[in-house]
C-alpha cells in the first residue's frame, strides 16, 4: 500500500511563496503582466502566489491553459496535448507561466512556445517544484520554489491519478 510522507510543510510553502512573490516583483521589471496557470496542477500554488503578489502591490490578470502529459500514469509522455488554450489575447503582453512542477519540462516548454506563438513579447516561467535531473529538454525556470529529487510527489495541487491535490503540504508517495 502507498503511504504519504510529508516533505514540504504548509509553513515552508507559505514562506517560500512569499519569497517568490518578492523575487517576481523584483525580477519581472513591470507590473502589468498576465499570469497563466497550467491546469490543473498549478491551481493551489497560483491562488496563493497571486495573493502574495497582491501584498507586494501587483495584481496581474489571470488566465489558464490545459496541457496534459501524464494522464493517469506516473510517467510523462513525450507529446503533451493542448486541451484548452487561453481565453485572453496575450499579443504584445508579458506573461508569467505558473506550474506546480517542472519534471521533463516538456509541458512548460510547450506552454511557453504556445504563449510566444500567440504574440506575447516575453514568457517568464515560475514553478513551485523543480526536478532538474529529469529534463528531456533544456529548460531553466525564471523563478523556482524548491529543487527536489526524483521522487513522486503529491499535494498542494499535485496529484497521483487525480488524488491528493487537496493536501495542504507536499508529500512523497511511497510503498509501505
Ligand atoms: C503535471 C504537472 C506539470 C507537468 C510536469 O501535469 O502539473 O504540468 O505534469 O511534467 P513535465 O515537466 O514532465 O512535462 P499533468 O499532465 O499530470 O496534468 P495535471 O496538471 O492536470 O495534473
Amino acid at each position: 500500500m502507498a503511504v504519504l510522507k510529508e516533505i514540504i510543510s504548509e509553513e515552508r510553502l507559505r514562506l517560500r511563496v512569499e519569497e517568490i512573490s518578492h523575487e517576481i516583483a523584483e525580477g519581472m521589471a513591470r507590473k502589468d503582466f498576465v499570469m497563466v496557470g497550467v491546469l490543473k496542477g498549478s491551481v493551489v500554488f497560483l491562488a496563493d502566489l497571486m495573493r502574495a503578489l497582491h501584498r507586494r502591490g501587483l495584481c496581474p490578470t489571470v488566465d489558464f491553459i490545459t496541457i496534459s502529459s501524464y494522464g493517469d500514469s506516473t510517467e510523462s509522455s513525450s507529446a503533451g496535448k493542448i486541451i484548452s488554450g487561453l481565453h485572453h489575447d496575450v499579443e504584445g503582453k508579458v506573461v508569467l507561466l505558473v506550474d506546480d512542477i517542472a519534471d521533463t519540462a516538456l509541458t512548460l516548454k510547450q506552454a511557453r512556445d504556445h504563449i510566444l506563438s500567440m504574440g506575447a513579447t516575453r514568457a517568464f516561467t515560475c514553478v513551485l517544484l523543480d526536478k532538474a535531473g529529469r529534463r528531456k529538454v533544456e529548460f531553466e525556470p525564471d523563478f523556482r520554489g524548491f529543487a527536489i529529487e526524483n521522487v513522486f510527489v503529491v499535494g498542494y495541487g499535485l496529484d497521483a491519478a487525480h488524488r491528493h491535490r487537496c493536501l495542504p503540504y507536499v508529500a512523497r508517495l511511497e510503498d509501505e
